[in-house]
């Protein structure tokens, strides 16, 4: 059975439906540890799902944060998956896992993505620039920040009013099943090349 680890920076809504998922027997896989690099409310939801789940601080790691991350997952995980993670993973992780990292990001990359562009600060963008459409995109994870193969992408309109926060939080909703989608076409591809 496909093994995931997951890496969380944040609230862990996006966790929490691939741990849904998993009990709900939509997705084939197992969650086999979460890792935040700050103190991160989704390692609340890991624990109650009784999934392994530690805190390794990016402040305290620094540039070490990729090589512990990687050695923590050794053995563990066939893929990994990026939700809501904020720190930038180094080459020799992208490269032990090229083709196995998955991200979820809130914008219909190319368009406000890269170094800075995460989270709020990308809806604050989509607003100030007015525009008529945002989204999110679930791709692979390259070198370059945001820039890797674009797997999966859904489209949401920007209605007269919204602020920030509330497109941030439809954007949110239609996060959880692009990933879980993703992920599961992941795995099917993966049992398929076995
Ligand atoms: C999500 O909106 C995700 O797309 C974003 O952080 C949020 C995490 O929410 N990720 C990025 O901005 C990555 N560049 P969650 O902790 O509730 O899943």
């Amino acid at each position: 059975m496909l093994r995931i680890g997951v890496l969380i920076s944040g609230g862990g809504t996006n966790l929490q439906a691939l741990i849904d998922a998993v009990d709900g027997g939509i997705l084939d896989a197992r969650i086999t540890k979460v890792i935040a690099d700050r103190p991160a409310g989704g390692l609340k939801r890991a624990a109650s799902a009784g999934i392994p789940a530690i805190m390794l601080d990016r402040t305290i790691y620094g540039k070490e944060l990729s090589e512990r991350i990687m050695e923590e997952l050794k053995g563990e995980a066939d893929i990994v998956v990026l939700a809501g993670f904020l720190s930038i993973l180094g080459s020799s992780f992208v490269k032990a896992y090229r083709g196995r990292i998955i991200n979820i990001h809130p914008s219909l990359l190319p368009s406000y993505g890269g170094k800075g562009m995460h989270g709020i600060h990308v809806h604050e963008a989509v607003i100030a620039a007015g525009d008529k459409y945002s989204g999110c995109t679930v791709h692979l994870v390259e070198e370059g920040v945001d820039t890797g193969k674009i797997l999966a992408q859904k489209k949401v309109r920007v209605v007269p009013g919204d602020t920030p926060e509330s497109l941030a939080k439809r954007i949110l909703e239609e996060e959880h099943s692009l990933l879980i989608s993703a992920v599961k076409n992941m795995a099917k591809s993966m049992e398929d090349k076995q």
